[in-house]
């Protein structure tokens, strides 16, 4: 693979020069309700980002693979020597590219001939944050691929082949949440998620509420390494409890005879399932925000994948009127919070908590203006 970077960033129309191209997008996620359950078989209850990431495609007239990314003004080669998707020539590539190349290797799996192509990639979905810019970018490449390729894929099954090009080619053993909320949630409203049968329904918030998203400004570390470890804790935790999953705990009390610490990595995750189930029913924004901060307390003590700055940021939000609750949001270890916030005030809640976590030495930022599409 070939690695080049560009000072300034080219268009698509651009990159593409005449030829006609095939475009498609996908946004982010936030994740309201329901941390660390989707590997747990469990319930959930994202959002999708206003931002979004758009690939453009179209069929290469040389061989080989041109993956060009705005947003980080690079672009990969590969594949030159006559390569297809299942054989890419020189090495795998690294990076951006890899979630590409992961999309089209696994349709190329399932019998596509996929042929040499250029993509190009521009994206406005905050990086590095939590909020799925990966599963934003997987979810994009493979609608663009789906209309390109004329492939029947469906929405359930695009996302779930998004979830592997995630595993396999960019090494993260994730669950199914930010694929699934990626392929098939708007921004506007909230997808319950069912885990285990993959059964959605889409929600409406929680009346006369909207939502902010602060980024702590500390970048998400150990992550990688304490989501397995988590996992591989929830995995002896159920077959302990001689359940598949622990899902299938209905009862949080089932799991005091466990010994530390899966006894509290098993009582996070039953009462994350409860309070999501709690969630679906109409509440109110008062009674959901009393759910998100249970919710964070229980990621913060019992399943420790918090961070002092998380802690808080979630603590000023919810010190601050007007704010109905607030989290953490993703897989923890860094990254961002989300709150619930009463309708029209969010933009000024948010500027007023980043600027007082920021003054006592904080790098924290807005980072979404759900109010300005409400
Ligand atoms: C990451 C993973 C998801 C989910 C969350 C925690 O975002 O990619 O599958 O497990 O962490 O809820």
């Amino acid at each position: 693979m070939t690695q080049t970077y560009t000072q300034a960033p080219i268009s698509a129309a651009e990159f593409f020069a005449g030829r006609s191209y095939t475009q498609a997008s996908a946004p982010g996620r936030v994740n309201l309700l329901g941390e660390h359950t989707d590997y747990n078989d469990g319930f959930m209850l994202p959002i999708a980002t206003p931002q979004r990431t758009t690939v453009s495609m179209a069929i290469g007239d040389e061989p080989g693979f041109r993956f060009y990314s705005a947003t980080l003004g690079s672009e990969a080669r590969f594949g030159g020597g006559g390569g297809d998707s299942n054989n890419p020539g020189e090495d795998a590539p690294t990076g951006f590219a890899r979630y590409i190349f992961g999309c089209i290797r696994l349709l190329g799996e399932r019998g596509v001939a996929v042929p040499g192509l250029r993509v190009h990639v521009d994206s406005n979905v905050p990086l590095g944050t939590g909020l799925s810019s990966s599963a934003a970018l997987e979810v994009a490449t493979l609608r663009a691929l789906r209309s390109l390729l004329a492939v029947e894929l469906d929405d359930v099954a695009l996302a779930l082949l998004a979830q592997q090009a995630e595993i396999q080619y960019a090494g993260v053993n994730c669950g199914v949440m930010d694929q699934m909320a990626s392929s098939l949630a708007d921004a506007e409203n909230m997808l319950f998620l069912d885990a285990r049968t993959l059964a959605t329904r889409i929600l409406p918030l929680p009346a006369a509420a909207e939502i902010i998203v602060i980024d702590s400004g500390v970048a998400r570390t150990l992550e990688a390494s304490k989501y397995n470890e988590r996992r591989a804790e929830c995995e002896r935790a159920a077959s302990m409890l001689g359940v598949p999953a622990l899902r299938d705990v209905v009862d949080v009390d089932a799991v005091e005879a466990l010994p530390e610490p899966l006894r509290q990595r098993a009582r996070h995750v039953v009462s994350e399932d409860l309070r999501v189930l709690d969630a679906i029913g109409g509440v109110s924004a008062a009674h959901f925000g009393q759910l998100m901060s249970a919710s964070h307390a229980s990621l913060r003590d019992d399943y420790e994948v918090s961070i002092g700055a998380l802690d808080s940021l979630v603590a000023l939000l919810c010190a601050t009127d007007g704010v109905h609750g607030a989290r953490l949001t993703g897989a923890g270890f860094g990254g961002a919070c989300v709150a619930l916030c009463r309708k029209g005030a969010a933009a000024d809640i948010g500027a007023s908590v980043v600027k007082r976590f920021n003054a006592g030495g904080g790098s924290a930022g807005l980072l979404l203006p759900y109010s300005a599409i409400h």
